[in-house]
């Protein structure tokens, strides 16, 4: 979800308002997908390295996710479920602060009841770290191999990645589901994050459900 900083620059506004508006335009995507029979939704909403950024900055983004995961009923309108991935809570050099750590906990125990849609935030969430902590768990649990550092990636029910967004004329992959996106199509765009529209997120899929049929 590249580009909030650049969007709101253009405007002439703060960063942190296209953070806001990056959140809304998320809302969006997520509704979309519900409408489009999309199964996983993955968003990389906090990086491991995003806490670097100005302290107000991160506090924004912050307040943004806790609205994020407040969107519950919304939700279990659209039978989605939320999920997360990050450093664990109470592993070593994890970050989450614990009003957010309870804001993810409530979204997901709210909507596991949620059959259609799985809604994922990567929130102090960084691909490497996941699969350094991955190989060290499978070396307690005998050879390592690939199915055993798939059983210990962060949610490994997640099934491999279909389709993978950048927006905001980004053409490099980021620390982002490195192992999972393996064969992923990737969509290029130069439209900043909250000008990605749900038009262009819907040729996105026609174009990958054209490119596998
Ligand atoms: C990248 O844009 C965006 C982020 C680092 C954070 C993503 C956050 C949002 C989309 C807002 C809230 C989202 C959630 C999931 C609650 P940037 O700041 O790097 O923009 P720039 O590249 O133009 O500087």
């Amino acid at each position: 979800m590249d580009g909030n900083g650049r969007w709101a620059r253009r405007k002439g506004l703060p960063r942190t308002e296209g953070h806001t508006a990056g959140e809304e335009a998320l809302a969006t995507i997520v509704r979309e997908s519900a409408a489009s029979n999309v199964g996983w939704l993955t968003a990389f909403g906090f990086s491991t390295e995003n806490w670097v950024r100005p302290r107000t900055e991160v506090r924004h983004i912050l307040s943004l996710h806790r609205k994020l995961f407040g969107r519950t009923e919304e939700m279990r309108q659209r039978n989605a479920r939320t999920r997360w991935i990050g450093r664990p809570f109470h592993e070593k050099g994890a970050k989450t602060p614990i009003y957010v750590q309870r804001a993810i906990q409530r979204a997901i125990d709210d909507t596991k009841s949620g059959t259609g849609l799985t809604v994922t935030i990567a929130f102090d969430y960084g691909s490497r770290a996941e699969l350094l902590r991955a190989v060290r768990h499978a070396m307690t649990q005998g050879p390592v191999s690939t199915d055993s550092i798939a059983r210990n990636l962060y949610d490994p029910t997640m099934p491999p990645v279909d389709l993978l967004i950048r927006t905001s004329g980004e053409t490099r992959i980021s620390n982002f589901l490195l192992w999972q996106i393996k064969g992923a199509r990737v969509h290029f765009t130069e439209r900043t994050w909250p000008d990605f529209t749900a038009q262009e997120y819907r040729t996105s899929l026609t174009q990958y459900s054209k490119s596998h049929s």
